[in-house]
């Protein structure tokens, strides 16, 4: 791509190592030293709310309302944690942005903690994310070290610690109630919403506010630069850049941040420089793999959240997945069935049943083994689960079976009709 302008998380990287020089140079630390300096949480929320900011983490849920719950809550007692458990396949751009440029994020959750009056800070860290964390301890250092973190912050009096909290390493703990839980020392299990939002009941029953990196990460940018620059890109009901990783059957598989709203054709064909070896998409997941797949005549659709609402799928964390179309549907199905099935936590029967279930079933198929009735067994199983969990997993799992059913029917019935597999075997 020949213009960077968009670029706000994502600088290009050439002469600029991201260290705490190169950052301060950008005007790095200096919203925060204004959020020290004025001490005006409502104004610092308001600025928020008027950049329309909208988290990163999955829900899209507006942040400015998010830290206004928590620093209203009549308890004194808060907590904030930052959400850096990122174990969902395809999903790769909060490790990219901690290991590549910490220093907005450590930014990010100094504000926000001090914005909710947060009595203890964490980071909770996926812990394999090894270069990622020596990175983080590294620039922690260097902000200590110029007196932003720490004890008497540029001697205003204000003490602030933040402590990597060493993550569980499950797609479920990173679900925030569970990732909570798993805190606390107990299984990293999602609790029900309602009543258990954090907002009103986290860590230690207490209001915590939960945020994303990317989330975080783009907060000082908008405090310094104002509301108005930041929803200079983007659609009106979700402004800004955000970063897509890119995976699966294209050219140049990375983490790219774009306006939202840029179609996906762009993200594939430009960024990605289209799919390998002739081959052509046979389906994209926009969302990661709990979101509805679409098929190559949708190609057009624009990436932001209510976009892909619309269109029957949903935008997640930009997790793209690419299949190109010498993929067998049936074995790309198993594969997710499987990952949702060895993910489940236990708690809620028709998760951890249904999940079993249904990657039996899509086996059996696969294997050449299937009848129609395990077709019809499918969507019945998968009508039955969705919705039920505590979590989105199991409505994840069983919208993965419906939704390629719906879409590549003809590949299932190839496969029971000619009791095989009719593509390749895969790669070992
Ligand atoms: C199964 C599951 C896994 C999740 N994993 C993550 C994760 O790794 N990182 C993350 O920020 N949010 C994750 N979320 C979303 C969080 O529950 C939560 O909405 C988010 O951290 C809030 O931050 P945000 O408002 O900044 O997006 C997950 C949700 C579910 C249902």
């Amino acid at each position: 791509m020949t213009n960077n302008n968009h670029l706000r998380l994502l600088q290009p990287l050439e002469g600029n190592p991201w260290n705490i020089e190169a950052y301060c140079q950008k005007g790095g630390y200096e919203a925060w030293q204004r959020c020290l300096r004025e001490n005006n949480p409502d104004s610092v929320i308001s600025t928020l709310k008027r950049a329309s900011l909208r988290g990163r983490g999955g829900a899209g849920f507006p942040t400015g309302l998010k830290w206004e719950k928590v620093f209203h809550h009549r308890s004194a007692e808060r907590y904030f944690v930052c959400n850096a458990g990122e174990h969902e396949p395809g999903t790769f751009k909060d490790r990219h942005l901690i290991t590549h440029s910490p220093h907005q994020l450590i930014e990010g959750c100094l504000i926000a903690s001090f914005t909710v009056g947060a009595k203890e800070s964490f980071i909770y860290l996926n812990a394999e994310f090894t270069e990622a964390r020596a990175n983080l301890e590294k620039a922690m250092g260097e902000a200590r070290e110029r007196g932003f973190l720490g004890k008497n912050i540029l001697g205003s009096g204000v003490n602030l610690e933040i402590e990597i909290y060493d993550g569980h390493g499950s797609y479920v703990a990173g679900e925030e109630t569970a990732m909570l839980e798993s805190m606390q020392g107990r299984p990293a299990q999602p609790k029900q919403k309602p009543p258990f939002y954090p907002t009103d009941f986290g860590l230690h029953g207490k209001p915590t506010l939960v945020n994303n990196v990317e989330t975080l990460s783009h907060v000082p940018h908008i405090l310094r630069n104002g509301p108005e620059w930041f929803t200079q890109v983007g659609p009106e009901q979700s402004p800004g850049t955000m970063l897509f990783s890119l995976s699966g059957a294209v050219n140049r598989p990375g983490v790219y941040e774009l306006p939202l709203g840029t179609s996906l054709r762009h993200l594939i064909e430009e960024c990605g420089g289209g799919v390998p070896n002739g081959k052509k998409v046979k389906a994209v997941f926009p969302g990661g793999p709990s979101f509805a797949m679409i098929g190559p005549d949708q190609l057009d659709l624009h990436m932001d959240f209510d976009s892909l609402k619309k269109a029957g799928t949903g935008l997640g964390s930009a997790g793209v997945i690419v299949v190109d179309d010498a993929t067998c549907m049936v074995r790309q199905t198993l594969k997710l069935s499987s990952f949702f099935r060895e993910e489940s936590c236990g708690q809620c029967p028709p998760c951890y049943i249904g999940t079993e279930n249904l990657e039996e079933l899509v086996k059996k198929i696969e294997e050449g083994q299937g009848t129609q009735q395990d077709l019809d067994r499918i969507m019945q199983i998968s009508g039955y689960i969705k919705g039920t969990g505590f979590c989105t997993l199991v409505t994840g799992a069983s919208v993965l079976v419906q939704n390629s059913l719906r879409l590549f029917r003809s590949e299932f019935d190839a496969h029971v009709a000619n009791h095989a597999c009719p593509f390749a075997p895969a790669p070992v």
